[in-house]
């Protein structure tokens, strides 16, 4: 689970891996916390709904719809990534159909937000023509000023050509996208091993099974480090050309988006 914050009064509780059915109970009395689990199927979504309204009499304050196109690990199986039966554009109008009665029942409004692949101001109109009620980007916001990876991790964005974005299988237990990296290529040769398991920061994580520390690894390459990590990326990581500050990315974005209205 990551908790980020957003403001000074208001914080956003995210729930990554796995479904975060006791979420709510986390909740202190009158808090203004909103809490948006992450999801990557409808039915995902309605479990949720259902058990944090039966358990908890609480819906979520909105709900992130994370698809196979994202960075970072996915919650897809690796078979199911590729498959058009779980793109992005089929899980918005499946997971929007899902919670409209529950927004219907008890009168209250839980937004969709887009994840995964949507790179342009036109792939934000055609998400959002689908029912989406925003979107969350990634990748393109990576090869900014702003952003504080290190500059060869933005590089290795700008450097990487599509056949560079690969699937990886974390040692979490969930696939992940990345660029290729010689690390990865050692991992994928047997050459790694990890000598200590610092963190304990997930279950699913055997250091026995395990050939590296994925948290270590992406630290690494936050850095810069791509013989001992990798960067996560979107699917679109290829399409970027040069550092911008955020100011010009938004101008970009919303004159594709005007350009498609
Ligand atoms: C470098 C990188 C690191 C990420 N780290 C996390 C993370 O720690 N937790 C998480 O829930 N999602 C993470 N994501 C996923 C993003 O939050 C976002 O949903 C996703 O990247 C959107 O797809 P896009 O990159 O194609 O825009 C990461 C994505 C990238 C590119």
């Amino acid at each position: 689970m990551i908790k980020t914050a957003i403001s000074e009064k208001v914080d956003i509780i995210i729930a990554g891996a796995g479904l975060p059915l006791d979420l709510p109970s986390f909740l202190n009395k009158g808090s203004k916390t909103k809490l948006v689990p992450i999801v990557s199927s409808a039915r995902a979504a309605k479990i949720i709904c259902e058990k944090w309204k039966t358990n908890y009499d609480y819906l979520p304050d909105a709900v992130i719809v994370e698809g196979p196109k994202a960075g970072g690990h996915l919650g897809f199986k690796e078979e199911q990534i590729f498959d058009k039966d779980f793109c992005l554009e089929k899980l918005v109008p499946e997971i929007v159909n899902e919670l409209r009665p529950f927004e219907e029942k008890y009168n209250q409004l839980i937004p969709l937000i887009a994840a995964g692949g949507i790179y342009t101001g036109e792939d934000i109109h055609k998400i959002l023509e689908l029912g989406a009620s925003g979107v969350q980007m990634g990748t393109r916001f990576v090869t900014t000023e702003e952003c504080d990876a290190s500059p060869a991790f933005k590089q290795s964005y700008i450097d990487a050509t599509e056949k560079d974005i690969e699937i990886i299988r974390s040692p979490v237990g969930m696939p992940g996208r990345a660029i290729l990296s010689s690390f990865i290529e050692k991992v994928r040769d047997g050459k790694k091993q990890p000598k200590k398991c610092p963190f304990k920061c997930i279950k699913t994580c055997d250091i026995s099974k395990s050939p590296y520390c994925i948290i270590i690894a992406l630290i690494n390459a936050l850095k810069g480090n791509f013989d001992h990590g990798y960067a996560f990326a979107g699917s679109n990581a290829f399409r970027a050309t040069k550092i911008t500050t955020v100011k010009e990315l938004f101008q970009s974005i919303l004159k594709e988006y005007k350009a498609t209205t």
